[in-house]
């Protein structure tokens, strides 16, 4: 896989930045960019850190124009998501608790977003070679899986990326057949955005960023163009809409 190119959107982000870190110990690519909102200092000779807000199509315009220049990408990372934040965003636990300006937000992080992200750099995928892009979704986003309700945005937000994914998988079959794209369930993660539901989660079913993103990374290693626009989880399960 040398010569190869990368790009994780999310990178400042628990499983982004484990992502990151797993393809550069890997050796495998030349060159990995990290797209951020918060960009630092390039913590290592083959990062490149981008500022990407993937709710500013500006922001993605300009890395995409970026990465253009030095050539084709191998494999894209949608790493980000939205599940609260402080006082303002919690997940519901009921009907009566939907906000419209919460779920607009929810919606913008984890559907909208990645969405842009697709636009501009689905087309940055190498044809003449295996190229792979996935989007980090959520198992409680499978609409036949849901048995206990709640989290309503989330999982709605996270339903409707599968679905896009669907799309991009189909569209993108026709111009460039050797990709890949697919949906990832990365696991219960020991994360900010799991960090308030940790407790109620049995110690041997919340996964360090690490392992998550080592196990991810093995999952992506064996799909295959037949796999695309479909979820899979952490341990290559695919999970049903
Ligand atoms: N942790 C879990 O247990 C778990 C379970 C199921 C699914 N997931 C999914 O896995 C993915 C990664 O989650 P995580 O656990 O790593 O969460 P996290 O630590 O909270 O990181 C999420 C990252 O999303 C990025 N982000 C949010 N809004 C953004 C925006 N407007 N533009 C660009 N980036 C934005 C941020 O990255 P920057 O700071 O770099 O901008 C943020 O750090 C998400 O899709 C999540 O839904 C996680």
């Amino acid at each position: 896989m040398n010569g190869k190119r990368a790009l994780v959107i999310g990178s400042g982000g628990g499983i982004g930045a484990a992502l990151v870190e797993q393809l550069v110990a890997s050796g495998r690519f030349d060159r990995i960019y990290a797209g951020t909102r918060r960009p630092d200092a390039s913590r290592h000779p083959d990062v490149t850190t981008l500022t990407i807000d993937i709710l500013d199509d500006g922001t993605l315009a300009e890395a995409g124009r970026q990465i253009a220049q030095d050539g084709a990408l191998d494999l894209l990372i949608v790493a980000t998501g939205l599940l609260h934040r402080g006082a303002d965003i919690r997940p519901e636990k009921s009907l009566r608790q939907l906000d419209a300006s919460v779920m607009a937000e929810v919606f913008a992080v984890n559907s909208i977003g990645p969405a842009l992200a697709a636009k501009h750099f689905l087309p940055l995928l190498g044809r003449r070679h295996r190229a792979v892009a996935i989007f980090l979704s959520a198992r409680v986003g499978s609409i036949a899986d849901n048995r206990l309700g709640g989290w309503h945005s989330y999982r709605a937000s996270k339903a409707a990326l599968n679905a896009l994914v669907r799309c991009f998988a189909i569209e993108l079959r026709r111009s460039n057949p050797e990709a890949t794209v697919a949906a990832l369930h990365p696991g219960t993660v020991e994360t900010p955005l799991s960090e308030p539901f940790q407790a109620r989660v049995p110690p041997s079913k919340l996964f360090s960023a690490r392992k998550s993103a080592a196990l991810m990374l093995a999952v992506i290693d064996q799909l295959t163009p037949a796999d695309s626009g479909d979820v899979f989880a952490w341990d290559g399960e695919r999970i049903p809409f």
